[in-house]
């Protein structure tokens, strides 16, 4: 009697301790040395605080290997929602996969994974307006009736479905104006080969890419940049046009550009909209950033995690071809900030304090 006693109140324990444990759903982001994935947990956490569900959130610190450990970890707790923004999109497919298999659904968050139809939704902004916003931005710059204006590209990781979106829309709205003699490429010999074709196929932006990649690290960015100025010659400086991938970038090679005696004024883009780039904006020394409200992502990725967890399908608008399967798409736009309305999209949005910037 004693010892039945003593092994209910084991089990009740032993299950008290299971369900404590038990994880509904995973969110794993690719690193926390670059701000951007730093708000995309803040804003996670700010929304959690309103779900009855139990969530995690790992960061896989730029490798494959530990992002595969963090899902299997996960699946493990026995999450039914996997939400990850994979590191290396290719990579990050057998991680998927073994979500798939233990029965998990899987959101892909910002990037896409690609080539496996184990995705089951997409969770993104708008990446190939994105890279329309930056070109246009150079475009409207340009003063008019100008030519010859040295231009300068700098792409993401090759490694990040991303990259190719955001080169792809800004190669959209900037080759028109190569191919008219606007603009001058200075650093790409696989961007100037292909400078008359409006379409590049994904092969002929993995070359322009892999010559001009940042790789996504701010460290490449400013070796690249100070490469590309000692290449340069005079002439190929002056007022210049960057077009720069993200804010950490653009704060890099901005850094490197400033430096350079022989370049009197640049223009700059970025995105993410990240406090310092925000500050670069205020002082003049970064001169766009493309918003992508993170708590729209977030507010998205959540919806569809507890629709799916209360067995509802989501409501998607749009797909992206990861090459195995055509995944269905929740989709946010984007804002471009500028010295002129950062103080209304980011400080009167609630998006960020002003106490944060020195004005
Ligand atoms: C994201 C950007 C980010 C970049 C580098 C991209 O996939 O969409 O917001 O700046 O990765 O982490």
């Amino acid at each position: 009697m004693k010892r039945l006693l003593l092994l209910s109140i084991f089990s009740v324990l032993l299950l008290s301790a299971v369900l404590n444990f038990a994880v509904d759903v995973g969110i794993v982001l690719p690193t926390n040395a670059e701000p951007r994935w730093v708000q995309d947990e803040t804003r996670f956490r700010d929304a959690l605080k309103n779900t009855k569900y139990s969530v995690e959130i790992l960061f896989s610190q730029g490798l494959p290997a530990k992002e595969r450990e963090n899902v299997e970890a996960l699946i493990a707790k026995g999450i039914k929602v996997l939400i990850l923004c994979p590191h290396d999109a290719v990579a990050a497919s057998a991680a998927a996969e073994l979500a798939k298999k233990a029965g998990v659904y899987v959101i892909s968050y910002d990037r896409l994974i690609m080539g496996t139809d184990a995705v089951d939704y997409y969770v993104t902004f708008d990446s190939v307006e994105v890279g329309r916003a930056m070109g246009r931005f150079l475009v409207q710059n340009v003063k008019a009736g100008t030519k010859g204006n040295p231009l300068y590209l700098y792409a993401g990781a090759l490694s990040d479905n991303n990259a190719f979106l955001f080169f792809q829309g800004a190669w959209e709205i900037l080759q028109p104006k190569i191919a008219d003699g606007t603009f001058r490429i200075i650093n790409s010999s696989e961007a100037i080969k292909v400078q008359s074709k409006k379409n590049l196929t994904r092969d002929e932006m993995a070359k322009i890419i892999g010559q001009v990649t940042t790789n996504w690290d701010f460290n490449v960015a400013k070796r690249k940049a100070e490469d590309d100025l000692t290449r340069a010659k005079a002439a190929d400086k002056g007022t210049v046009y960057i077009l720069a991938p993200n804010d950490g970038t653009a704060r890099a090679i901005a850094d490197a550009f400033r430096a350079d005696k022989d370049v009197k004024a640049y223009f700059i883009t970025g995105q993410d909209a990240e406090k310092a780039s925000v500050q670069y904006i205020i002082d003049g020394k970064q001169s766009m950033t493309v918003f992508k409200d993170v708590r729209l992502l977030v507010k998205d990725a959540i919806n569809a995690a507890q629709l799916l967890l209360e067995g509802k399908k989501p409501t998607t608008t749009a797909t992206y071809d990861n090459g195995k399967k055509k995944v269905p798409a929740i989709q946010s736009e984007i804002q471009v900030v500028t010295k002129d309305n950062v103080k209304k999209l980011l400080i009167e949005s609630g998006y960020y304090s002003e106490k944060d910037f020195k004005w």
